[in-house]
Order: C-alpha cells, then sequence, then structure tokens
C-alpha cells in the first residue's frame, strides 16, 4: 500500500497525504478529535472536525481503540505545537482493525509486565527509540569496517567446543551422540578468517550461560569481532578508539530525536573523542587502592571496580594488559612481563563498564598446545585452530564489542535487556 510516512511529513506541507498507521492516543473536545498517530517512523497529530467528516465516521473516531490500525488522508499542515512538528486535517478515515483492550495503558507498568508484553511494549516510545539507536549503532558498524576494507565473514553458530571459559557453554544435542555448544564468540574462526583476508570481522548473535543476574549480562547478545592479520595490541587498540568515536558520532547525527525521547543528556556522548586514557592493569590496581577500594593483583575486576576506573575519565578507559592467568587461552603473553597477557578492554563511561574485550593472539604453536590443556580444553577440537600457527603464523589480534552494552550506554539505559529486542536472560526466554 502506498501512504506517507510521518517521518517525511515535512517534504508535504500543504499536499493531501494518507497515513497508515495506529491510533497512539486520543483526545476529544467538543467538536473535535485529536488522534495521535503512529506509523512506525513518528508521531503526528490528525484533527477531525465534526462537520468536516462523515457522521458515522466521526462518531467511530471518537470511539476508537488504542493501537487500533486507522488510514487516514488529510492535508498537512506545520504546526509547532504538535508532536512532531505537523498537523494533519482529516478529510477522511479507515478503521482496518479495531483494538481489543491494549494491555499497556499510559500508566507506569512494571519492567516484568512489561517484558512478558514485549511483542506490544514494542510499540512503545522508549523501546522504538532505544531500538533505532541500536540500528544506528549496528549500521554505523557495518560501514566503518566495510569503509576500511574489512570482509564480513559469518562465524558458526553450533561449534565444537568453548572458545571463553567452559562455565558459560549451553550444551545443545547435535546427531549421533555427538555434542555441540552454542557459539561464546566467532573469535578463533575470524583469526582464520584474518589469514585468508588480512581484515575480516563477524557480527551476529553469541550465546553465555550466564547464571548471574546482573544489569550487564543477557545469554544472547549480539557482538562484532573484528580481526586483523599483521597486528599488535597497539593496533587492536586505536582500532577500537576510532570506532566507537565513530558509532557515537553517528548516533549523535542520526538520533536527536531518539536521544530526546529517552531523556539522554548529550553533553557526555558529545565529550566522545581520541584520545581515549589507557590504563595499564598495574596502575589500574594503585588506583583502585588509591580510592579506598580493596582490590589484590591478579583478580579480575568486578562491576564496583569498572565503576570506580570508569569513572576517572569522561571518555571509555582502555586497560590493558590484565593477568594471563584470568584471561583466555588464546592470549598472547607480555614480553615485558611473563604474567601478563596483551589483552585489553575498553570501559565505558558513566558507570555502564566493559563494552569491549580483546587483544593480540598467541601465534606461537607450543604454547597455544600446552594452554589448551591447562584450560582442560578437547585437543581435537582445537587441531584446525594450530594449522593457523603451522601455516604462515603472524602477529595479529582483534577485539569483540557487545551491541546492547554499547546502546545501554549510549542510551544511558539501565539495564541491557531494554537494549535488544526480544532479551533472553537466565529467568526469560518468553515471548
Ligand atoms: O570479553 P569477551 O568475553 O571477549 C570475547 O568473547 C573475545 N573472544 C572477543 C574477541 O576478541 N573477538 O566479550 C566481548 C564483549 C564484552 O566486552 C561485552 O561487551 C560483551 O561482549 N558481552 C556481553 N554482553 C551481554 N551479555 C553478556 N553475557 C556478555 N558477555 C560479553
Ligand atoms: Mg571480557
Amino acid at each position: 500500500m502506498n501512504g506517507t510516512r510521518i517521518a517525511d511529513l515535512g517534504d508535504h506541507v500543504g499536499d493531501e497525504v494518507t497515513i497508515l498507521g495506529w491510533l497512539y492516543n486520543r483526545r476529544s473536545k467538543g467538536k473535535l478529535h485529536f488522534l495521535i498517530l503512529r506509523d512506525g517512523s513518528g508521531l503526528c497529530q490528525a484533527v477531525a472536525f465534526k462537520g468536516k467528516v462523515d457522521d458515522d465516521l466521526f462518531e467511530s473516531l471518537g470511539r476508537l481503540s488504542q493501537e487500533s490500525s486507522v488510514i487516514v488522508r488529510g492535508t498537512v499542515k506545520r504546526d509547532d505545537r504538535a508532536p512532531g512538528g505537523f498537523e494533519i486535517g482529516v478529510i477522511d478515515a479507515t478503521v482496518v482493525h479495531e483494538a481489543e483492550e491494549y494491555p499497556i495503558a499510559k500508566q507506569a507498568h512494571g519492567t516484568d509486565f512489561l517484558l512478558t508484553n514485549r511483542h506490544l511494549w514494542l510499540r512503545s516510545r522508549r523501546p522504538y527509540a532505544t531500538l533505532r539507536v541500536r540500528h544506528t549503532v549496528i549500521r554505523a558498524i557495518r560501514d566503518f569496517f566495510d569503509d576500511r576494507g574489512f570482509t564480513l565473514v559469518d562465524a558458526p553458530v553450533f561449534t565444537p567446543s568453548a572458545c571463553e571459559g567452559t562455565t558459560t557453554l549451553f550444551e545443545v544435542d547435535y546427531f549421533d551422540d555427538e555434542k555441540a555448544y552454542l557459539t561464546q564468540s566467532g573469535q578463533l574462526y575470524m583469526e582464520a578468517a584474518a589469514m585468508a583476508f588480512g581484515k575480516a570481522y563477524c557480527f551476529g548473535p553469541t550465546f553465555r550461560a550466564e547464571k548471574s543476574k546482573t544489569r550487564r549480562h543477557l545469554t544472547e547478545f549480539w557482538m562484532v569481532e573484528p580481526e586483523i592479520a599483521y597486528a599488535d595490541l597497539d593496533d587492536v587498540i586505536a582500532l577500537g578508539e576510532e570506532m566507537l568515536c565513530e558509532i557515537v558520532a553517528r548516533v549523535l547525527d542520526k538520533n536527536a530525536e531518539e536521544l530526546e525521547i529517552l531523556e539522554r543528556d548529550t553533553a557526555p556522548l558529545e565529550a566522545i573523542r581520541a584520545p581515549f586514557p589507557r590504563v595499564h592493569y598495574d596502575d589500574a590496581v594503585r588506583a583502585l587502592n588509591d580510592g579506598g577500594i580493596e582490590f589484590e593483583w591478579g583478580g579480575d575486576f568486578g562491576a564496583p571496580d569498572e565503576d570506580f576506573l570508569s569513572r576517572q575519565s569522561d571518555r571509555p578507559t582502555i586497560v590493558h594488559r590484565f593477568p594471563a592467568a584470568i584471561k583466555a587461552f588464546y592470549m598472547k603473553r607480555d614480553p615485558e612481563d611473563e604474567r601478563l597477557s596483551m589483552s585489553v578492554d575498553f570501559l565505558a563511561p558513566e558507570g555502564y563498564g566493559e563494552i569491549i574485550g580483546g587483544g593480540q593472539r598467541a601465534e606461537d604453536l607450543g604454547y597455544l598446545q600446552e594452554q589448551i590443556v591447562k584450560h582442560g580444553l578437547p585437543e581435537e577440537a582445537f587441531k584446525w585452530y594450530f594449522d593457523l600457527r603451522r601455516y604462515g603464523s603472524v602477529p595479529h589480534g582483534g577485539f569483540g564489542l557487545g551491541v546492547e552494552r554499547t546502546v545501554a550506554w549510549i542510551c544511558g539505559t539501565e539495564h541491557v535487556r531494554e537494549c535488544i529486542p526480544f532479551p533472553r536472560m537466565l529467568y526469560r526466554i518468553y515471548p
């Protein structure tokens, strides 16, 4: 069907247009009905005058229930007081479907109720704005890598083994008593891709059997994972920094309206510029202790530690060279200090914590074979991976950016569950 999108009304002032939409809200005043319509591109007010439209229609518009689908024909005029800045003088309308009483009313509902009704909640303003920002973030990421000579190489979802530790693996029955695992990361496959394409990335859903109920954890989340051949840790860090600047700039450029709906203060986002502070793990530990936080060298940062560290700057904080013992098997050791790894985390400002994890990979076959054993991983599942160190092994590295955590930070959303269309969490797999 042909109609005019509400977002494009500015190009149609004075014209007669047809809006294909839903009734978002309605107010009536004597001989007037104010219909707030939404069509997925924005909101606009349509005004029906008694006497100007058919009497039966005028009456039925006055009874129209929230979320009824309706096609409205009318003339566009500019009106700064109307939501969206335009008003439509109704000439005619067709009610396509009269909605039953809509469960999501205008009053406040609890998050649990809203999440159970996520399929409908998507129509509300906050989810709408958040998911539009998500769309921009994903688009910006793809453009960023595509413009820099990266090749998109999709990683499999069914995998024969763990990449990020065995405690968060989802096991599934494959054929003939074989087990498979839902991917925790496409990284190992991207290492193969980097050796083939020089620069590659994958972008897809990732699974972690996280038994934690924090505001940062989903069991299914989206991750983009670039990997580059002939790269060291500094190259990986520079790439992450540039990418984050570009993502934030794109959202500021494209989503002013959405950020306003979310009541997001944009000043902290405007401050996101390179260079980001780079903090050695040793210095991070010192800063925590100096700040009165008890933390022992060798440990991994918990949410309060990340919180403290990220609040030292208005830009993302780059922490590098974590102890090898707390990182994955594939990390390269720091040649300056064997206890450390060439790893990096990017901590988002305003207390949003880790959004990027990555580093430089170990390129030595013998070392990796040892690590696989040390980490209790099945050697036969990694035979193919070892081949990458047999045939033209080079320094290489990359990172993974969690989309939902990034969107949560940019939108100023408390919990990542609102930053994915249909969240999967410890106690939620519906709808
Ligand atoms: O730090 P992680 O575990 O790193 C990796 O998986 C590497 N293999 C990536 C790579 O180097 N190619 O995860 C990367 C990012 C985190 O920084 C975080 O943003 C996100 O993925 N993430 C989660 N997001 C939501 N829910 C979870 N349970 C997440 N676990 C990780
Ligand atoms: Mg990590």
